[in-house]
Formats: structure tokens, C-alpha cells, sequence
């Protein structure tokens, strides 16, 4: 790491550049990972791939999952052009042991304020084709990038340039669709560019709009989330995107904690009552 005490103001204010010791690690062999895909596959939602050739420009979802089976995919992986995801690794007792040593760094290193506001540490894996690309993109949560196997550009976005990810992005986001990041050009010519390879890593603000060039070669990369209150923004924003929808024009996060925590306590509380119609239909 840069140095410790300069990453505590860094963490979700600007994209830096960390080392790990992960990358000889035999849990993240590519044959590990294929026993790890399985198991995933077999929990709802838990894994997804696709292949095609993308831009970035392109959404998710804009490529088709590959008619063949999981391990064979990974076998293939070198000509298949494909994206693999494995959500929840951490499932694996042995992977929430490496999780929880990083859960404990990133608390060090945040400080009390920011570490009081993390929750729900999640590992992803993704195991990628040669030249892929990852389109433009932004994510809510707090996330480090973690570079195991292959080499690949990463561009990272300043996550407070509201040029780049609009207000209307974001509200959108927790609106109704965690696509709602749309490439600008301008994006390229702001954007910090990290080469990585095995033992880099990155930290990836919440808003930070992103994208990744694989090189010519197999990449295996983990991305270590930590999620932040609904209260602190994700309500916010999502009250925003219903108050814009009945054409008003509402202040952004931030601006007014009152305001925000009314706004959160709304939207907490249409959470609460639609999760009470859902179990009272199903009686
Ligand atoms: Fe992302």
C-alpha cells in the first residue's frame, strides 16, 4: 500500500494502487476454482458466464451464456472469449478464512469511521478469455480488485465527477437497474489507468465508473466487496429517483442530513411494507 495512514483518506475518495500475497495462493489455481464454479453453480444466482466479443460500450447482458457445461467452459477458456462469475466464494469455509483476513485489513486500515459502515464482505472470482473486455460500469459497493493470474488494464474513474457518473445514473442504479452507468467519452481522457498483474490489487470507490482490457492471456481476478448502509445513500438516491419521476427536482445527497435521513426512513419503510405484502400474499 501507498502508505497506510494516507490510505484511510483515500478509501472511496479516489482509486490507489494496493500489493497482495495471494497470487501463488493454491486456492486460486485455475483447478481449485473450477471444483469452486461447480459448487456455485449449483446455489441460484451464484454464477453466471457469457461469451461474445464486447465493447465498452456495451451493458450487461448483451452476449449470450455459452451452451456447454461449467467445467468444460473453464477448460476452454483459452479460445471460448468468455466471462466467468463466481458470487459468494466465500460459501467455502476455506475462502471465507482468506476473506475474513482481508475483512480485518481493510477495518485496520479504513479506521473506526468508515470500517463502523462496512457490512456483509462478499468474495467474487472471475475467470476470464484472453483480450476480453469489461464494458463501462459503475458499482455501489466498496471494492477492492485483486489481480491472481494473466495481466490487464484497468481505468478508474474519479467516483465525485458528477459529469461521469451522473446524479441520474446513480438514482437510477438503486432505482431499478445496476446498468445504468452509460460510457462518455470523456471518461477515457479522465480516467486513471492500473496495469495489473499477479500480487496487484486495487481499491475501486463506491460510483468509481470503470472498465477492463484483459490482455492476450487467461486472467483470474477476485473482486473483495464490502457493502455500505442503505441509509448512507442507496435510500437516498432511490427516494431521488421515485420524487424525479414525479417531476420534481430533488437535492442530492449530502446537501442536508435531515432531509437524507427522511428520505432514507421513507424508503426503509416501503421496504419493511412490501416485504410484509410478500410474506402475507404467500399465506
Ligand atoms: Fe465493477
Amino acid at each position: 500500500m501507498e502508505a497506510a495512514a494516507s490510505a484511510r483518506t483515500m478509501f472511496q475518495n479516489h482509486a490507489f494502487a494496493i500489493r497482495h500475497p495471494l497470487a501463488d495462493h493454491p486456492l486460486f489455481t485455475i483447478e481449485a476454482l473450477t471444483r469452486v464454479a461447480e459448487a456455485a453453480a449449483k446455489r441460484r444466482g451464484d454464477l453466471w458466464a457469457d461469451a461474445g466479443d464486447l465493447s465498452l460500450t456495451d451493458k450487461w447482458g448483451t452476449v449470450p451464456m455459452p451452451d456447454m457445461p461449467i467445467p468444460r467452459l473453464i477448460d476452454r477458456i483459452e479460445t471460448a472469449k468468455a466471462w466467468v462469475v463466481m458470487k459468494h466464494v466465500e460459501k467455502d469455509p476455506a475462502y471465507k478464512a482468506v476473506l475474513d483476513e482481508y475483512e480485518a485489513f481493510v477495518r485496520e486500515t479504513a479506521g473506526p469511521e468508515l470500517s463502523r459502515m462496512l457490512s456483509r464482505a462478499e468474495m467474487l472470482v472471475f475467470i476470464t478469455s484472453p483480450g476480453r473486455k469489461t464494458p463501462y460500469h459503475f458499482d455501489a459497493e466498496f471494492n477492492v480488485v485483486v489481480q491472481i493470474q494473466g495481466t490487464k488494464d484497468l481505468w478508474v474513474c474519479d467516483p465525485a465527477d458528477r459529469s461521469i457518473t451522473t446524479e441520474h445514473e446513480i438514482e437510477a442504479y438503486h432505482g431499478h437497474s445496476i446498468s445504468a452507468g452509460t460510457y462518455k467519452p470523456h471518461a477515457e481522457e479522465r480516467a486513471r489507468k492500473f496495469a495489473l498483474g499477479p500480487g496487484d490489487a486495487v481499491h475501486v470507490p463506491s460510483y468509481a465508473a470503470h472498465w477492463v482490457q484483459n490482455h492476450d492471456n487467461v486472467s483470474v481476478t477476485l473482486s473483495l466487496n464490502m457493502e455500505l448502509p442503505r441509509w448512507h445513500h442507496a435510500d437516498v438516491h432511490h427516494a431521488n429517483y421515485l420524487l424525479r419521476r414525479l417531476g420534481m427536482n430533488p437535492r442530492a445527497p449530502g446537501q442536508s442530513m435531515l432531509l437524507d435521513r427522511s428520505k432514507a426512513t421513507v424508503i426503509g419503510a416501503m421496504r419493511r411494507a412490501k416485504r410484509t405484502a410478500t410474506r402475507l400474499a404467500g399465506r
